[in-house]
């Protein structure tokens, strides 16, 4: 049994507080009576809701990993014809947008789901998720260019937030580095600005971990499904983080 705000917001209706004032208004039904008392709970797999007259859609919750490689668009479409993340994920039959982006040239791991209010919480600056992300740089940046980005930079008139920025491998002959970065925003092409301030040439970019959730095991352009206790994980991490 759950509560009928938020299962109406779970099915895409409106953000949970905006679903309230559904709830108190009288447009929301259940079994064909008017339910405007909130707290009411309901059972998705048994009960009828309507919203206005109208049955909801309660479809299944589902949550994916996704190995994304270079050269794709986070996007569930695209106008020029480039390959998209769901290209990859012929056998779901449910409509999943990504959480979040990753830049074209950027690989690594992307969360998709078709669960609006899981997606908003993540993405919600309040919630701070870590989103670690290896770069293969030209040459080895010097220590005091990865403690300026460690301490936080200038970007677009706004300082970035405290990062863990450290040698995760140096070449023997010094020709590349891989330097670890840890963030806690998302703002647009947050890593590429980042290194771009210190003159790093990026070659690759992969994001490796995304909060608890790590990249290991899952080869480049396959999907997995979250397990139950990582989806729990990730929702407990975000309760926690403001
Ligand atoms: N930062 C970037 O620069 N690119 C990404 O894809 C993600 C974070």
């Amino acid at each position: 049994m759950e509560r009928l705000q938020k299962v109406l917001a779970q099915a895409g209706i409106a953000s949970r507080r905006k679903c309230e004032q559904i709830i108190l208004a009288g447009r929301v039904e259940v079994n064909d009576e008017i339910v405007s008392e909130l707290g009411t709970k309901v059972d998705v797999t048994e009960d009828i809701i309507k919203v206005d007259g109208k049955p909801i859609r309660s479809e299944e919750k589902i949550y994916l990993m996704f190995h994304k490689p270079k050269g794709v668009i986070s996007s569930i479409s695209d106008p020029e014809g480039r390959k998209v993340v769901t290209d990859y994920l012929t056998k779901v039959k449910q409509r999943v947008y990504p959480i979040g982006r990753l830049d074209y040239d950027t690989e690594g791991l992307l969360l998709l789901t078709n669960d609006g209010e899981f997606s908003n919480m993540l993405m919600h600056p309040k919630y701070k998720i870590p989103k670690h992300y290896h770069a293969v740089v030209k040459g080895v940046p010097h220590g005091n260019d990865l403690e300026k980005l460690r301490q936080g930079i200038m970007l677009e008139g706004k300082m970035t937030a405290p990062a863990e920025v450290e040698y995760a491998d140096v070449q023997p002959d010094m020709s590349q580095s891989v330097i670890s970065i840890i963030i806690h925003e998302g703002r647009n092409r947050q890593v590429r600005k980042m290194l771009e301030h210190i003159r790093a040439d990026v070659l690759k970019l992969r994001r490796v971990n995304y909060g608890p959730l790590s990249l290991q095991g899952l080869s480049r352009g396959k999907y997995r499904h979250l397990s139950e206790q990582e989806v729990k994980s990730m929702k407990k991490l975000a309760s926690k983080s403001h």
